[in-house]
């Protein structure tokens, strides 16, 4: 079934690709002459300080020898693309547009008002000693002074490391650590769904064993009492007070980096993804003007976390650098009540509307009636990211949100993309339910064997990327050979994306899913490996093996395989602990089975096929499993399973 885009998305389209023909012609461009492309592009969109003349250096071929770049001979201070120009071209549009909590608690920033609060943020940051390079955790929850403190970074050349507000000290402990950050930016308390989150308190015990943090700067939001360590915590709002609204940006060259975010592989440990200056703020920009057809008067609302890729990308810096109006939004979905997305999008008359796959499960689950009943007129463009979304929840969406009036835009990217690489285009591209259908121009994709073979035409395989683009990933912090085996081992010369994609005759691509050993839950990227590590810290599980499988809401849901230490009985209270203390409130287990020994390889691998066919209720599926070192145990497992 394909969707036409319909006439009121295709007229008046801002972007010059508001056809199929427009795409083509562009996507052509991009791939015959690609440092012309985005040497074009980035000189029309980014206040450069230094003009670049270099487009492309190194490439996936060389990139063992070091990273590769984008610009390389420019420079720039981003902030100056998000800020100062639309400060002096529109200094009255309000630039963050923030709903609290409660519903109609609404504060704005306008773009002049944004440009003194970064400034003076900025000024506050130097006094504290934080210097160009240096790296910044910000722990905070959704409030504009979040992104305040990311663009304030930038400002003074800083590399930034936004923890996202559930995560639990340890794991914030450990990404203070990795980056050896001194200053650690947060607030007193957060507030979520009615809920509290103690950020500065987790803070404190984040802080105990990280060595290299010297101060605590506290964003004031509730006025909660909260514990002090006076030398050590300032306050936010102090700090500004006593600071100029003026301030001159500190001047880097393209490639220094902007911020690091930490994400989930394989391994235990999150890796923390380099992205830089010129070339991540230009594919931001070019992005989020493009798939979302941004036009001047548009009220954009993206309903992510800052935490995540997609709040830095398209919250902060891809609608910031475009001049538009971004929304900022601290609660859920579901509070008050499953209206609350529709209550917004009635009274700010949201244009274009940005969300997860589960928020629209989850939504559609609790009936029309909390949509219908609101004028949703406004809505132009409707997003969504972050997870592969079935064609029913895709339907819903288009026909009881959009009321058919709307395109969809499927955005397939990752943390380590930067911004978008399979999206339609809002005004341009027919869609399909489920798929992500076309490469962003500068996306070159690949589907390719296990063996590394192009797989051409129709078909699936593993989902690469051929030719670099500016807002790719450069590194991971501090271990750049890490980088090199996670994404270019697989395939030589290619990036390996993880994911899995299957792509029709009309060239669409249809996202199936992580091939490795990560598991997106509720759009959240999670690694079996953290969950496990966490779980072996409980005293009566010897061994844990955690697997995905299909979840109505979330997605993915978290199966744990548990074998107890002999004599031990084990408490389901005991792993949600572990879990929630080594990695966050995000990570719950779903089901778990207490078995009486994994399926492993006579070297000692376990297998997880085996495990998940058996969590997605195929066990009778398993084919050969005579290499096993002990068959006798899947059988065992198998009686014993319960989903
Ligand atoms: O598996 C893909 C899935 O999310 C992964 C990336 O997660 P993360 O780095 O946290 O970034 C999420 C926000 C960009 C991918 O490897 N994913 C993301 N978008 C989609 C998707 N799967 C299917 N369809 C999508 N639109």
């Amino acid at each position: 079934m394909k969707y036409e885009v319909p006439a009121r998305v295709r007229e008046g389209a801002a972007t010059p690709i508001h056809d199929l023909d427009r795409y083509r012609e562009h996507y052509a461009n991009a791939v015959n002459d690609p440092d012309g492309f985005w040497l074009s592009e980035t000189k029309s969109r980014i206040a450069w300080k230094t003009s670049p003349t270099q487009g492309l250096v190194g490439g996936f071929d060389e990139v063992k020898e070091g990273p590769l770049s984008w610009f390389g001979d420019g420079t720039l201070n981003i902030t100056e693309s998000c800020l100062d120009r639309h400060a002096k071209s529109t200094p009255e549009k309000i630039a963050i547009l923030w709903e609290g909590d409660e519903p109609g608690d609404v504060r704005t920033y306008t773009y002049d008002e944004l440009l003194a609060a970064v400034s003076r943020a900025a000024n506050a940051l130097s006094e504290l000693g934080v210097k160009k390079g240096e790296r910044v955790i910000i722990y905070m929850g959704m409030v504009p002074e979040a992104a305040i403190a990311m663009l304030a970074c930038a400002r003074v050349g800083a590399i930034h490391s936004v923890v996202f507000g559930g995560f639990s000290a340890e794991a914030l402990r450990d990404r203070v650590r990795d980056c050896g950050a001194e200053l650690i930016i947060t607030q007193d308390v957060g507030r979520r769904g009615g809920r509290d989150i103690p950020l500065k308190a987790v803070t404190d015990e984040a802080c105990v064993g990280a060595s290299s943090v010297k101060k605590v700067l506290v964003y004031r939001r509730t006025g909660d009492e909260i514990p002090w360590v006076d030398g050590r915590d300032v306050w936010w709002h102090e700090a500004l007070e006593q600071s100029s609204d003026i301030h001159e940006a500190v001047e880097v060259d393209a490639e220094h980096p902007l911020f690091i975010l930490y994400t989930s592989g394989s391994t235990g440990r999150p890796k923390g993804v380099v992205h830089t200056s010129g070339g991540y703020i230009t594919y931001a920009s070019y992005t989020h003007a493009t798939v979302f057809d941004l036009r001047p008067d548009d009220v954009y609302a993206c309903m992510a976390d800052v935490g995540w890729i997609t709040g830095h990308s398209y919250i902060v810096y891809g609608p910031l650098a475009n001049g538009a109006t971004t929304l900022m939004f601290e609660s859920t979905p579901l509070y008050p009540d499953a209206g609350r997305y529709w209550d917004m999008v009635e009274r700010h008359k949201i244009t274009i509307f940005y969300t997860a796959p589960t928020a629209i499960r989850a939504l559609a689950a609790k009936g029309d009636e909390h949509v219908t009943g609101k004028d949703l007129s406004s809505l132009r463009v409707l997003g969504t990211v972050g997870e592969p979304i079935n064609p029913e929840a895709w339907v819903w969406y288009h026909e009881v949100v959009g009321g058919g009036r709307c395109n969809i835009v499927d955005t397939w990217w990752q943390t380590e993309t930067g911004g978008i690489a399979l999206s339609p285009i809002a005004p341009a591209t027919p869609t399909k339910p489920g798929s992500a259908t076309l490469p962003m121009p500068g996306i070159q994709p690949s589907l390719r064997t296990p063996e590394g073979a192009i797989i051409r035409g129709p078909g699936q395989g593993l989902l690469c990327i051929d030719h670099p683009w500016p807002g790719q990933a450069r590194t991971v912090w501090g271990d750049h050979d890490r980088f090199v085996s996670t994404y270019f081992s697989h395939v030589p010369g290619a990036y390996f994306t993880g994911d899995g994609c299957r792509r029709d005759a009309d060239g669409y691509h249809w996202i199936t899913g992580r091939v490795d050993d990560v598991l997106n839950v509720s759009g959240h990227r999670m690694g079996t490996a953290e969950f496990e590590a966490a779980l072996i810290t409980v005293e009566a599980v010897a061994e844990a093996a955690i697997v995905g499988y299909p979840h109505p809401i979330k997605g993915q849901g978290v199966y744990a395989y548990i074998v107890s230490q002999p004599g031990e009985s084990i408490n389901e209270a005991s792993l949600q602990a572990a879990c929630r203390e080594q990695i966050g409130a995000h990570a719950r287990i779903d089901s778990f089975q207490v078995v009486t020994g994994l399926p492993k390889t006579r070297s000692g691998k376990v297998m997880r096929r085996i495990l998940r066919k058996i969590a997605e209720g195929r066990g009778d599926e398993l084919g050969d499993v005579s290499t096993l070192a002990d068959p006798s145990v899947v059988d065992a497992i198998k009686d014993g399973f319960k989903v």
